[in-house]
């Protein structure tokens, strides 16, 4: 398996979504986990009910509907400028720490972005974090008006770099992608950020669950399903070696 293109997920991959919680907290003292974790929750939510329905919007627009549903529910009341400087942040998310070593030691392949992010959203981030001098592409699933992991949006590999899916070595966190990659027929590297054994310690550890502990129970474990990516790995400086077979 020769690896051409090394192609990542961009929210949660690449970039840290919970860096939000900064601002969510800085915003509403006491709710920043809170809002987080329920935000990204809904977000995650909406893709994958306006991809059933087939009531496409894009992932900024999802951003905001899922954003507003957190606020509301928690009832917090917010003005457009407050609203507005928390939906910033999503255009300057934290990279992962080993992020830029991880893509330097890769480089000779093609690597790109395949995220479920709006163009404008993604070409923003992606300038504003420097990746658009180490990134070939940033592609966005817009194109497609279908969401990851539908198996459409993953064409969009071979049609914009021009390579097969055994050429590429997909990389996401998030499981549900990683399963949609695979199940698609890419080769597969799913970035287990939290181990069952942790998870388990967390569970164990405290009565009440910390939002964030939730999140990483419902986004952060391999799901039980009939597919499993090729190669679990701790970081994405893990990658170099995956690549060079
Ligand atoms: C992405 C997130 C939603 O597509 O996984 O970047």
């Amino acid at each position: 398996m020769t690896i051409k293109a090394v192609v990542f997920d961009a929210y949660g991959t690449l970039y840290d979504v919970q860096s939000v919680a900064a601002i969510t907290e800085e915003a509403f003292p006491g709710y920043g986990d809170l809002i987080t974790q329920i935000w990204r929750i809904k977000q995650l939510e909406y893709s994958w009910l306006r991809s059933l329905m087939g009531r496409y919007e894009d992932f900024s627009a999802i951003t905001r509907e899922s954003l507003n549903y957190t606020l509301k529910i928690l009832g917090l009341k917010f003005d457009a400028t407050a609203f507005e400087r928390i939906m910033d942040k999503y255009v300057h998310l934290d990279l992962y720490p080993e992020a830029r070593q991880a893509l330097a030691a890769l480089k000779g392949r093609k690597l790109a972005i395949l995220s479920n992010g709006s163009s404008d959203m993604l070409n923003a981030l992606v300038k504003n974090t420097g990746l658009d001098s180490v990134l070939d592409a940033t592609i966005s699933i817009d194109s497609k008006r279908i969401f990851k992991p539908s198996p459409q949006a993953y064409t969009l590999i071979e049609e914009r770099l021009g390579v097969k899916p055994t050429e590429v070595l997909f990389v996401s966190s998030n499981p549900w992608d990683a399963i949609g990659a695979k199940s698609f027929g890419l080769n597969v590297a799913w970035i287990e950020r939290v181990t069952p054994e942790a998870m388990a310690l967390l569970c164990q550890k405290s009565d009440v669950v910390a939002p964030l502990t939730m999140f990483k129970a419902l986004r952060m474990q391999m799901d039980e399903m009939d597919l499993q990516p090729d190669h679990r790995i701790g970081a994405l400086t893990d990658l170099p070696k995956l690549a060079a077979v």
